[in-house]
């Protein structure tokens, strides 16, 4: 009904405008004053998750996009080796896995039947499994050894949006936790990261300020036949993640690369006119990935691509070769996807919507698919 929609027209719209509140309920009570990792209904003892040789993050979908950037965190974060994979491949590929595997299943239902089979699997292999889930007493977290709740709320919308994020903040939760139990040596990076994440719902608000000319561009683009999305490191799911919006929404072809994948092969793809949306990774931090990617950028507008791009505020290298330009806060490295997922989930909702889609339920889509 229209009140359950709180006036937005869509639920969609209205789970993207959550996307503070969920993040700030998804962090809440889990960082101390001091800094300080608080993951208490994290059952799993310390001396276990002192003894894990590997973390393998399991999901689908959207879940598999937030178990991608987990392990750039994870691995940086704590130097443990991480393995992501999709739920639907994992089991049948006969993976490795013993009991010092720490096994993460990613879920927003906590009922996908590919889930939630990987998630047994693992456990019959004698791993320790860690369910992030956003449903309270759904099957995942029931039969985990463990479970981290995302706080998003309901979701409602088939695309999944507040979940997402939620998703983000929990491993990031969860690959600081994991450094902080084994006593990883850390440096003011972490305090710095720590500090962030805690005022990552107003950095998130101030993208949800700014949306209006996303929505512009995305009516403007509604004839389009396709859309490419190109990132690097973390910016990479985030590109997935945008083509998957805009395939499940607009119907339209859209697919995500690694931008420095361009040159063997999708690169062929750029015409004249293509709308190409890049995600750039901050300037600081890691400034040889964002000098790469400023020549990617370069790359595909001398060949007629209509470049979208997506730069932290104070990045000026981009502004020459931005046919559009949406500008994000600053953040870490690491925590950027938090930010830059947001406007392609409003372009994707908005492209939509200018076809005349329903968005909340698009055709041949369930909300949790429990079977395989
Ligand atoms: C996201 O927009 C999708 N509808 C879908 O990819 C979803 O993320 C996937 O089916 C996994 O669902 P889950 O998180 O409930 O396991």
């Amino acid at each position: 009904s229209a009140a359950e929609k709180d006036g937005y027209d869509y639920f969609m719209l209205k789970e993207i405008a959550e996307q503070p509140k969920a993040v700030a309920d998804t962090l809440l009570g889990r960082i101390g004053t001091d800094g300080r990792l608080h993951l208490d209904e994290v059952r799993i003892p310390d001396q276990v998750l002192r003894e894990v040789d590997k973390v393998v993050i399991i999901a689908c979908g959207t879940s598999f996009h937030a178990a991608m950037i987990a392990k750039y965190a994870i691995e940086h974060w704590t130097r443990v080796p991480c393995e992501v994979e999709l739920a639907s491949e994992f089991r049948y590929r006969d993976p490795i896995l013993d009991k010092q595997s720490l096994v993460v299943t990613i879920s927003q239902s906590g009922e996908t039947m590919d889930t939630l089979m990987a998630q047994r699997h693992a456990r019959e292999q004698g791993a320790k499994v860690l369910a992030i889930c956003n449903t309270n007493g759904s099957t995942m977290p029931r039969e985990a050894d463990a479970v981290l709740y995302t706080h998003a709320g309901p979701e409602v919308a088939v695309a999944s949006t507040k979940a997402f994020l939620t998703q983000l903040v929990a491993c990031y939760l969860v690959a600081l936790y994991l450094g902080q139990v084994r006593g990883t040596k850390w440096g003011d990076e972490i305090t710095e990261v720590i500090e962030q994440l805690a005022a990552m719902p107003e950095q998130v608000e101030k993208v949800l300020d700014t949306m209006e000319p996303v929505r512009e561009l995305a009516h403007s683009l509604k004839d389009a036949n396709s859309v490419l999305f190109l990132g690097r490191h973390v910016g990479f799911p985030v590109a997935l993640e945008g083509a998957l919006k805009l395939k499940e929404l607009a119907y339209m072809h859209a697919e995500g690369f690694a931008a420095g994948e361009l040159k063997h092969g999708p690169i062929a793809l750029i015409e004249e006119g293509l709308p190409v949306v890049v995600v750039v990774p901050s300037p600081r931090g890691r400034s040889v990935l964002h000098d790469k990617i400023v020549s990617n950028i370069q790359e595909v507008r001398a060949r007629g691509a209509r470049t979208i791009v997506i730069a932290e505020e104070g990045d000026t290298a981009v502004e020459p070769y931005a046919d559009h330009l949406i500008r994000i806060p600053a953040t870490p490295v690491l925590l950027q996807p938090l930010v830059a997922t947001v406007p392609l989930q409003v372009f994707a909702c908005e492209l939509a919507t200018a076809k005349g889609h329903e968005v909340d339920q698009p055709r041949n889509l369930a909300k949790s698919v429990t079977v395989e």
